[in-house]
């Protein structure tokens, strides 16, 4: 039993309450009001602090090898993340390097990201499979991310994301056909992944493979994501909502009419502001829009080596300062609207009775801090399933 005093602030969907404390009974939120008393409950004095649900990263890619810090140069001459890809940088260079690594390399390689990830207060994630591109290294790196979850405090949910690139070896219709009747079919029986996802973008795959690829996973069970409209409105969030894909991601450049037929089908749009920050682009998401449309908005780090942070702190200090989100939108978006992005949102994402007992606590006297004070790590503790798992 674990009790949490008396924080400044508690962060809850009904909105914020002053001087709360909360109760959490094996490993579950049991009770949350003011002076709340129980016997034989480890105490934790959350005086001065705000305690908010732990973050969601419900899109990274965590499970690479090798590094791309040399791309950063190309960035600055002006190359964009195309010219790298064909100049040999990009998904291909680190296929090379993760191909290359074997298991136990690349489950230390992650650990060390999910430990900095639960630093900042992460404790649900998302991994996405998608730098082996080929059916052994797929599986074994789903493989890796099972071996994470099993090992790692942090709740992992594992996509298979098969359709990344192309790789070097084969040519698109080959490859998207091993897909479908190879990948999609042994990665479902092994059941290695709970969602399937596509690179839906020129040069990558298009609509038509992305649809094709997408109804397969979901005749085997996989529920859909896509990486959509990310450089081009390219009709990646009208494939969303016609296949009724769970999240859209990216979606830097999604049409109205995309985002109005997202709003009706239900569609979670994931937003990843990290990514353009990281390409030295002008443009976000355009967060408002999808919101005043009746969209949900997700935010995630989007965690890879092109775009490599493990902190939702900072994603929710870019939701503010590019995407004109208030701090209360942009930790929603971080916690209980990215529980919907990955079907947590029963379990996680958010300080209610009956969920899960995680949080960040943040020493700060209001969820304000987080994006006024930035570019610094303010967790002072983070509690997973009602046990303090980091302290500062
Ligand atoms: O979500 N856009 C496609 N995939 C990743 C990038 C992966 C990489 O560059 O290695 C993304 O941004
Ligand atoms: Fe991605």
């Amino acid at each position: 039993m674990l009790l949490i005093k008396n924080a400044s602030e508690v962060f809850l969907p009904s909105g914020i309450k002053r001087n709360y404390s909360i109760l959490i009974e094996d490993g579950r939120i049991k009770k949350i009001s003011k002076n709340i008393k129980k016997k034989g409950a480890e105490v934790i004095d959350a005086e001065g602090k705000t305690i908010l649900p732990g973050f969601v990263d419900c899109h990274t890619h965590a499970v690479f090898s090798g590094s791309r810090e040399f791309e950063l140069e190309m960035k600055l001459e002006g190359l964009s993340y195309t010219d790298i890809a064909s100049k040999g940088g990009g998904i291909n260079y680190t296929v090379k390097e993760t191909r290359k690594a074997s298991k136990e390399k690349l489950v230390k390689e992650a650990k060390k990201r999910l430990d900095r990830m639960l630093e900042y207060g992460t404790t649900t994630a998302e991994i996405k499979s998608g730098y082996g591109l080929d059916l052994k290294n797929e599986i074994k790196i789903l493989e890796v991310i099972k071996k994470l979850n099993d090992k790692h405090v942090i709740d992992i949910i594992p996509t298979f994301l098969g359709a990344h690139a192309v790789p070097p070896e084969m040519d698109k219709e080959e490859y998207v056909d091993l897909i479908i009747n190879e990948m999609i079919p042994l990665i479902a029986e092994k059941k290695l992944a709970l969602f399937c996802d596509v690179f839906c973008e020129k040069g990558y795959f298009n609509i038509k493979e992305s649809r094709r690829i997408l109804n397969e996973g979901k005749k085997h069970g996989l529920m859909a994501k896509i990486h959509a409209d990310e450089f081009s409105a390219y009709g990646g969030a009208e494939l969303a909502a016609e296949i009724k894909a769970v999240s859209a991601d990216h979606l830097l450049m999604a049409s109205e009419n995309g985002i109005k037929k997202m709003a009706k089908a239900g569609v979670t749009a994931v937003l990843l502001p990290a990514v353009p920050f990281s390409l030295f682009q002008e443009e976000y998401a355009n967060a408002r829009k999808m919101m005043n449309n009746g969209v949900r908005v997700a935010l995630a780090t989007d965690l890879n080596p092109n775009c490599w942070t493990e902190s939702m702190q900072f994603i929710i200090q870019l939701a503010c300062f590019k995407m004109k989100m208030t701090a209360r939108e942009a930790i929603n978006a971080a916690t209980l609207n990215a529980a919907h992005a990955i079907k947590m949102e029963k379990e996680v994402g958010s300080i209610e009775v009956g969920k899960k007992g995680d949080f960040v606590i943040i020493d700060a006297p209001s969820h304000a801090f987080l994006t006024y004070h930035f570019g610094v790590n303010l967790a002072d503790m983070v509690i997973k399933n009602g046990r303090i798992v980091w302290e500062r």
